[in-house]
C-alpha cells in the first residue's frame, strides 16, 4: 500500500515545501501554499522510458544541422507570422486567452489550413459532437484530425507515440491529469508533472506540441509559473468581448522575435485573417467633429492606424473627470499637465474622455502626440484635417520626442492614403512623400 504524504505547495511557482509557510522562499507572494496529498506511485508505474540515447552523448555545436524541414507552415499567414514561419518540429508552446476568445477555433482552423498534417486532438473542455458541429461551422471535414477526450497524460503520450503526428494539440492542460497524483485536474501540482512529461514527449520525441492554457483574472496563464518557463513559445490570443478583432501575440519565442502580432476577425463562418489591421482600427465615418485625430502605432514590427477621439466638456462636477478607454488614464492625466504647464491651457473646470476607436489597447508613446492633438482640438473645438498622421511621444518639458520604425509609420499612413505627417524632427524626413511639418515642442502643434 503506498503511503500518502502531505505536502504544501506554492499556487504562483509551484515551489514545495513539507510544511506550510506564510511567504514563498521561491517566488517571495504571500499565502500562496496550500496543503495537498501525494500518492507516492509504484516505481514501475511511474517510470517512463522517454529516452532516444541521443540525449546522453555530447555533441559539438557545429555538428548539429538544422534544415527547413525542421519547421512547417501553417498555412495561415498571420499565424505563421507569431511563430516566425510556422511551427518548429519537436516544439513545445502554450497558448493562452480569456475564455470564449477563440482559442479552440483557432486549433481547428490550424487544422483546416494543414489537410495534410496528421493532427491529435486531446478534447478535455468538449465532446467529439460539439466539435465537430463548430468543425463544421468553420468549414473542416477534418479527415486529418484525430480526437480524443481520455485526458490521462500517459495515455496521451502512448496514443501521441503510436501514430506519427505532426502535431498534438491539447484542449487544454488545466484538464489533464495524472494517475499517479490524488490532487484534481488544473492543480499546481497536475499541471506541473503533466506538461513536464509532455516537455520530454515534445523534446525526446520530436512530437510538436501545442497546450491550450486557462488565463487568470489578471491575464496570466493560470498554474505555476515554471510552465511558461517549460514551453519554448507562449502565445496570447486577446481581444475585445464588444469587437470582433482578436490579435495573436508572441509572448515568449524560443525560435524567432517575441511582440509579433498576428490579427484575426472572428466571423460567422470562423476566424478570418486580417492582412491590413489599419482598416478595422480607422473609423470610416466622414463626420468632421474637433477632438479626432490619427496615429500610427506599432504592434511588433506591424505599422496600424488608429483614430484617437477626445472630448473636452465642462464639468457638472466640483471635481472634473478624467476618463480614458484603450489608453492608460494616469498618462492621460499626465499629458494634460504637461498641456497646462507647458502649452498654458486650462483644463481645470472640465471633464476630460479619451477613446481609442475599435476597442485596442494603445501602450505605444509614438500615440502620445495624436492624444495631445485630440485634446487640443476638442477643448478649442477646432476640427483636425482627417488626412494628417500625428506622432511623437511626449515629454514632461513639452517636448515631442523620436519614435523607432518612423519609416514604416509614414509608409503605412502613405498605404492608406494620408497626406500629411506631423512628427518630431528628423534627418530622413526629405525622403517621405507625405507633407511633413515637424513639431519638436507640443506648442507648435498646428491643428
Ligand atoms: P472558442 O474557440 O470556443 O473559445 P475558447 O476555446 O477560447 O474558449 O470560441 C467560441 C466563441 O467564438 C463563441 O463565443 C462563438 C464564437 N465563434 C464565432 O463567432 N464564429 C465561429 O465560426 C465560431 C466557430 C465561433
Ligand atoms: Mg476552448
Amino acid at each position: 500500500m503506498a503511503k500518502d504524504r502531505i505536502r504544501f505547495i506554492c499556487s504562483n511557482c509551484g515551489h514545495d515545501s513539507p510544511k506550510w509557510q506564510g511567504v514563498c522562499p521561491s517566488c517571495n507572494e504571500w499565502n500562496t501554499f496550500s496543503e495537498q496529498k501525494v500518492v507516492k506511485a509504484k516505481k514501475e508505474k511511474n517510470k517512463i522510458s522517454i529516452s532516444d540515447g541521443e540525449s546522453h552523448k555530447i555533441t559539438a555545436l557545429s555538428d548539429i544541422i538544422i534544415s527547413d524541414a525542421d519547421r512547417f507552415s501553417t498555412n495561415l499567414t498571420e499565424f505563421d507570422r507569431v511563430l516566425n514561419g510556422g511551427f518548429v518540429r519537436g516544439s513545445f508552446s502554450l497558448l493562452g486567452g480569456d475564455p470564449g476568445i477563440g482559442k479552440s477555433t483557432l486549433m481547428l482552423q490550424v487544422a483546416k489550413n494543414c489537410p495534410d498534417k496528421k493532427i491529435l486532438y486531446i478534447a478535455g473542455e468538449e465532446s467529439g459532437s460539439q466539435i465537430k458541429q463548430r468543425a463544421s461551422r468553420i468549414g473542416l471535414k477534418g479527415e486529418n484530425l484525430f480526437i480524443s477526450s481520455h485526458t490521462e497524460v500517459r495515455d496521451i503520450i502512448q496514443k501521441a507515440r503510436s501514430k506519427q503526428y505532426d502535431l498534438l494539440i491539447i484542449d487544454s492542460i488545466q484538464t489533464v491529469f495524472s494517475d499517479d497524483l490524488t490532487s484534481l485536474p488544473g492543480s499546481v501540482q497536475q499541471i506541473r508533472e503533466c506538461s513536464a512529461l509532455l516537455q520530454q514527449l515534445a523534446k525526446k520525441e520530436n512530437v510538436t506540441t501545442l497546450m491550450i492554457g486557462h488565463v487568470t483574472k489578471d491575464g496570466d496563464i493560470a498554474g505555476p509559473r515554471i510552465l511558461e518557463h517549460m514551453v519554448d513559445t507562449v502565445l496570447h490570443f486577446e481581444g475585445d468581448k464588444n469587437h470582433l478583432y482578436r490579435l495573436l501575440r508572441t509572448v515568449k519565442n524560443r525560435f524567432g522575435p517575441a511582440q509579433e502580432v498576428g490579427v484575426f476577425e472572428m466571423k460567422e463562418g470562423g476566424l478570418e485573417e486580417v492582412d491590413n489591421p489599419s482598416v478595422l482600427f480607422m473609423s470610416d465615418s466622414e463626420l468632421d467633429v474637433s477632438g479626432n485625430s490619427l496615429t500610427c502605432i506599432m504592434e511588433g514590427t506591424r505599422p496600424i492606424l488608429v483614430e484617437v477621439q477626445a472630448l473636452v466638456t465642462p464639468s457638472s462636477y466640483s471635481t472634473p473627470q478624467r476618463t480614458a478607454s484603450g489608453f492608460d488614464q494616469r498618462r492621460l492625466s499626465l499629458l494634460i499637465a504637461v498641456l497646462e504647464k507647458r502649452a498654458m491651457l486650462s483644463f481645470a473646470g472640465n471633464d476630460v474622455y479619451l477613446n481609442i476607436a475599435g476597442g485596442l489597447k494603445v501602450t505605444d508613446p509614438a500615440a502620445d502626440f495624436a492624444v495631445v492633438s485630440a485634446l487640443v482640438s476638442s477643448l478649442r473645438d477646432e476640427t483636425l484635417s482627417r488626412d494628417t498622421v500625428y506622432f511623437g511621444e511626449v515629454g514632461l518639458g513639452g517636448e515631442v520626442r523620436k519614435v523607432p520604425f518612423l519609416e514604416q509609420r509614414v509608409r503605412e499612413a502613405e498605404k492608406m492614403g494620408l497626406k500629411r505627417v506631423m512628427a518630431p524632427k528628423v534627418k530622413t524626413a526629405e525622403n517621405w512623400s507625405l507633407e511633413y511639418r515637424s513639431a519638436a515642442f507640443i506648442n507648435e502643434l498646428r491643428l
